[in-house]
């Protein structure tokens, strides 16, 4: 059956944007969309050397935009996925009562890379690794969803 997936990071232009561009391409048969906890880069495009790094594997980012996590999510999705804990405290703080869509980390897909969260591009500097984790795990993602 058709699942509804949103990714959430802090920033909504590295992270999240990767894993709902991976996701898109390898299951084009569920629906997903991204989001951030933080407002800061609401209506920006992915970050340009998140972008670059993307493209040289093939999948291109340009066209999302970002926007922030909110409550209303909680009920338009079937599976939220975040990226570190503090996205996933975020998240949980905004629960409404009686909610209990599933909330996840990412790396709980990828169990073979021993990775607990997706570190931040952003202040790594690593996107190519993140790309790397994120990859692996939009693959455990779609054969948990499809299995
Ligand atoms: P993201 O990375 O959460 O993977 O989108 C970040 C992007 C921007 C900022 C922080 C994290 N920022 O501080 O602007």
């Amino acid at each position: 059956m058709s699942q509804r997936i949103l990714f959430v990071c802090l920033g909504n232009i590295c992270r999240s944007p990767a894993a709902e561009g991976v996701f898109r391409v390898r299951a084009p048969h569920h629906s997903c969309d991204s989001a951030g906890t933080s407002d800061w880069h609401v209506g920006d495009p992915p970050y340009a050397p998140m972008q670059h790094a993307a493209r040289n594997r093939g999948l291109e980012l340009r066209d999302l935009r970002a926007r922030q996590f909110a409550v209303s999510d909680f009920d338009r999705f079937d599976l939220i996925i975040g990226m570190d804990s503090e996205n996933l405290a975020k998240i949980e703080a905004l629960r409404p009562t009686g909610n209990h869509t599933p909330v996840h980390l990412l790396t709980e897909f990828a169990p073979n890379t021993g990775a607990d969260h997706v570190p931040d591009p952003y202040y790594t500097r690593d996107f190519d690794g993140a790309l790397d984790l994120i990859e692996a795990a939009v693959d455990g993602l779609v054969a948990y969803l499809d299995g």
